[in-house]
Parts: structure tokens; C-alpha cells; sequence
């Protein structure tokens, strides 16, 4: 079967690693056609434009950034959605907001192509593996059809119900993402403000009952201060702006995480938005050395 594929950034380009290795036929394209070259040299065919992509392929999926990132790629010039064979299948594993998903859903019946959103759960790591989490949001028969390629490509595969809810448990999940590791790095900081060393409380609190179980991945980083990107920071406060966006349609306050997505968007002014979002610590961190450096003048 003949798969395209748009989007080889961190998760795009393990996700098309794990095909080709079940043996898929893959047709990319990419803005940046660069970042395609290793997978072009595995025998990825390159496609120049999304719509060429469209013309050659059945089910087509998209790991992209964000809605603007998918609108340009499905609707813009050369975008894929006028090229698709009627009833072919668009698979959308972006992290976007529910209503964004279900318009993608309504953008593709108008030109009778099946949709599902289809977002993960996991990170670069758990996509160069296989061990994706997929949650879907579309038609039973439709997910039956991906079963094999999620399972290319996942180890878990969630029917979560119609178009949208795959990304409204996705956005569930990423709150618990970001405003865990903004907690978790404000407490480091504390700690070790109260004479507690950085050693002793990444020993004590990775793996206590109060700790979200992925912080222990984040150790290193921690450690070494060095925050080459697993999770983009910029992609993580986009998707909880893309809470935000899904808690104000529904009427729902979410002043906790509201603060948080402020805390990443001040770290990305700050130039760490192409770091992983763990970096938050060094932003946290940074700015208590210097309250801490005016209280000690005054
Ligand atoms: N990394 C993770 O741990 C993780 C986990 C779960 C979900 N996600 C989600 O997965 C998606 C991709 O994340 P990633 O980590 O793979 O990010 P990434 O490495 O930054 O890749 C982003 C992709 O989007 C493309 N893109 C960005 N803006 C574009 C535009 N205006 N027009 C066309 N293409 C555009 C990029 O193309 P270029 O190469 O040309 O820049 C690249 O292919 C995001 O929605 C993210 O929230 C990420």
C-alpha cells in the first residue's frame, strides 16, 4: 500500500522510519526538504508539493506544528486536499484543538475524503520505538482501515470517539504535561533555595507517589542543563494554548494552566522555544537568581 506522509520534523520522520521498516511504500514531502534526505536515501519517495503527494497515494498522514502549519499544507496552494481520490483517507496526528479538528473533518467531507484526528501520546524517543499512543477521533470503520499503520508505529491504539475527541484527550493529556513540568522545576528551585542539593532532590522526588512518572526522562537534562529537544517548549505552550482555545468554546476556567502557557510564552521571548520544554527550569531558575541577586542589593 502506497502511504504519504507530510511533516518530518522530530515525530514525523521516526513515525515514516517505522513504516518503511514494515515495508509500506512512502511518498514525503516536507517544507524543509533537508530534514527528508536520510529517509529519501532509505527509499522515502519525495514529493515537491503536498498536492503531489495527494495524487499518488490512498491514505495520506500529517504530523505537523500546528493548525496554520495544516491549513497551509491541506488547503493552501498545491495543498493536498484537491488532489485526493475521492474517499481516500487524511489521518492528522498534529496535537491541535478539537474544533480545529472537527473543521478539518467537514473540510474534507466537502470533497468526500474520510478524515481521523489522530494525535500521540509519547515523544521522540517513544516514536523512533514504535511506542506511540495513538488516540482517535473519527469512524470505526475508518480506524479499523489505520490499524495496521498505527500499530507500525504505536504500541497502543485508543478509539476515543468521534472526529475531535482524539485531540480533546490529547489536549487532557498535554495540561498534565506542561503545568506537571513547570510544578516540578519550581519545586527544584525552591528546594535547593532551602539548602537542599539538586542530587538529593531529583533522588528523593523522581518516583515519590507526588511526581508524574515521565519527569524521571527529564533527569538528565536537568542534571546537565542541556535541553536538546524531545518536545519543542514552543510546541508545548501552542498546544496549552490549544487548551486554551478548547476550555473557552466549552465554557471551562483553567486559570492554573492559563498562568503556565504564560510561563512558557515568557521562555520563548526568552529564545528557548527550540529546546525541549524542560528547559522551563533554566527560564525558572534564571529569573530567581535574579529576584534573588535585587532582594540581596536592597
Ligand atoms: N516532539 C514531541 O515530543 C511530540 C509529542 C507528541 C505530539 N507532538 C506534536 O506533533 C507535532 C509535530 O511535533 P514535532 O515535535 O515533530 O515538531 P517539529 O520537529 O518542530 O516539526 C514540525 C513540523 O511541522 C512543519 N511545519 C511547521 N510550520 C509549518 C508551516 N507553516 N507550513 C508547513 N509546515 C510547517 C515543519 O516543517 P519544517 O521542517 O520545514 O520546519 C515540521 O515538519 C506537533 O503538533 C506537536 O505538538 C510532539
Amino acid at each position: 500500500m502506497k502511504v504519504g506522509f507530510i511533516g518530518m520534523g522530530i515525530m514525523g520522520s521516526r513515525m515514516v522510519a517505522n513504516l518503511q521498516k514494515h515495508g509500506y511504500e512512502i511518498i514525503i514531502f516536507n517544507r524543509t526538504q533537508d530534514k527528508a534526505t536520510a529517509l529519501i536515501t532509505n527509499g522515502a519517495l519525495w514529493a515537491d508539493t503536498p498536492g503531489v503527494v495527494a495524487t499518488q497515494v490512498e491514505i495520506i498522514f500529517t504530523m505537523l506544528a500546528n493548525p496554520e502549519a495544516i491549513m497551509n499544507v491541506a488547503l493552501g496552494e498545491n495543498g493536498f486536499l484537491n488532489h485526493l481520490a475521492s474517499n481516500a483517507l487524511w489521518v492528522d496526528c498534529s496535537t491541535v484543538n478539537p474544533s480545529f479538528s472537527r473543521q478539518m473533518a467537514k473540510e474534507a467531507q466537502n470533497k468526500h475524503i474520510r478524515f481521523l484526528d489522530a494525535p500521540v501520546a509519547g515523544s521522540k524517543n517513544q516514536a523512533e520505538k514504535a511506542e506511540l499512543v495513538f488516540m482517535v477521533g473519527g469512524n470505526a470503520t475508518d480506524v479499523e482501515t489505520c490499524q495496521p499503520l498505527f500499530k507500525a508505529m504505536g504500541s497502543r491504539l485508543v478509539h476515543v470517539g468521534e472526529h475531535g475527541m482524539g485531540t480533546s484527550l490529547k489536549l487532557a493529556i498535554n495540561l498534565l504535561l506542561g503545568t506537571s513540568m513547570a510544578a516540578f522545576a519550581e519545586a527544584l528551585i525552591l528546594g535547593e533555595a532551602l539548602g537542599i542539593s539538586q542530587e538529593r532532590l531529583l533522588k528523593v522526588l523522581l518516583g515519590a507517589p507526588v511526581t508524574a512518572p515521565f519527569l524521571a526522562t527529564k533527569k538528565e537534562k536537568l542534571e546537565l542543563a542541556d535541553y536538546q529537544a524531545e518536545f519543542p517548549l514552543q510546541w508545548m505552550q501552542k498546544d496549552l494554548h490549544m487548551v486554551a482555545i478548547a476550555a473557552h468554546e466549552v465554557g471551562v476556567a483553567i486559570p492554573v494552566t492559563s498562568a503556565v502557557k504564560e510561563v512558557y510564552r515568557l521562555a520563548i521571548q526568552q529564545g528557548l522555544g527550540e529546546q525541549d520544554f524542560s528547559a522551563i527550569h533554566s527560564f525558572l531558575k534564571q529569573g530567581s537568581s535574579n529576584v534573588s541577586r535585587i532582594s540581596h542589593k536592597a
